[in-house]
């Protein structure tokens, strides 16, 4: 048996389903065959791959994620082409990235609307988990991005209130009493605070809704993913906030995404642009 054989061998038995993929992304990631046999070895004992390897696809970005980071889903590339098809007036928008994990989604939107090279858009990024704010700031930083530690809006500059045209979170959203339920390479190796959204699951972004009315610039856009059966109550507190809402919805990705935008001819002198 060559070693290829037996790599994916191993992984099979591991219960890889995709083996032989998951061994070419090994061999390539490895430096020696004691390295092979090292990161083999961490992806049968459950770790996710992206994270054996160290990257991850999405939206055609090769996105750093570090160990004990979320990994981005396929299906959030569904709430980034949600947030390109709604933003034309500005056409490059101040991008905030919520819970912003690894930065993936933040950095597809900026790439998709202006290019994300130094100085090319403005993009802020914030996470409450240190670990996430240093992967995230090795793929946001190269780009000019800006990556800030801290509890959702907290962190940020005041001198972005009133001016976020796109306001991108992917919260934690699975309900508690559903946690135990994921699957083992979720549950074991992401941080709870990654998954866990409260009793009902919205409980971070039913925060975030409530406050970002104060953060949009007028015609901007906050985006949520949720579940299916999240996303009338998702709507109702977006509704509440005074965001006009709306639910997409893709089969092709199985994503839900909740939009709130605010009226575009909106002069709130209780938030004036810059205002702290
Ligand atoms: C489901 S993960 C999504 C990460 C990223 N948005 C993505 O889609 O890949 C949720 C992220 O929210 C962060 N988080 C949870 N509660 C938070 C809070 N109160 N303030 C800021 N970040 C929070 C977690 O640390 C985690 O990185």
């Amino acid at each position: 048996m060559t070693t290829d054989q037996a790599v994916v061998a191993r992984l099979r038995a591991a219960g890889c389903v995709f083996a032989e993929d998951e061994a070419r992304l090994l061999t390539e990631a490895a430096g020696s065959p004691a390295e092979l046999d090292a990161l083999v070895q961490r992806r049968v004992s459950g770790l996710p791959l992206e994270q054996v390897v160290g990257w991850a696809e999405f939206h055609g970005l090769r996105i750093f994620v570090d160990p004990g980071v979320f990994v981005p889903r396929r299906r959030s590339e569904f709430l980034v082409d949600t947030a390109v098809s709604l933003t034309h007036e500005p056409p490059r928008p101040v991008i905030v990235d919520l819970c912003c994990g690894t930065g993936a989604l933040g950095l597809a939107v900026a790439t998709a609307l202006g290019g994300a090279e130094p100085g090319g858009i403005e993009l802020h990024a914030a996470d409450i988990d240190p670990a996430a704010v240093a992967c995230a700031r090795r793929n946001l930083e190269p780009a000019g991005g800006h990556v800030y530690l801290g509890d959702l809006f907290g962190p940020l500059p005041a001198a972005l209130r009133g001016r976020v045209g796109v306001l991108i979170c992917n919260a934690p959203y699975v309900p508690s009493p559903e946690v135990t339920f994921l699957p083992p390479e979720a549950r074991d190796y992401e941080p709870r605070v990654a998954l866990d959204g409260g009793p009902d699951g919205l409980a971070v972004l039913r925060r975030v809704a409530a406050a970002a009315p104060r953060w949009l610039a007028p015609g901007g856009s906050l985006l949520t993913e949720t579940s299916d059966q999240q996303a009338p109550d998702m709507t109702a507190a977006i509704t509440a906030a005074g965001l006009t809402a709306r639910v997409h919805s893709s089969e092709e990705y199985g994503a839900t995404v909740v939009t709130g935008s605010s009226d575009l001819s909106r002069t709130d002198p209780a938030f004036p642009p810059g205002a702290p």
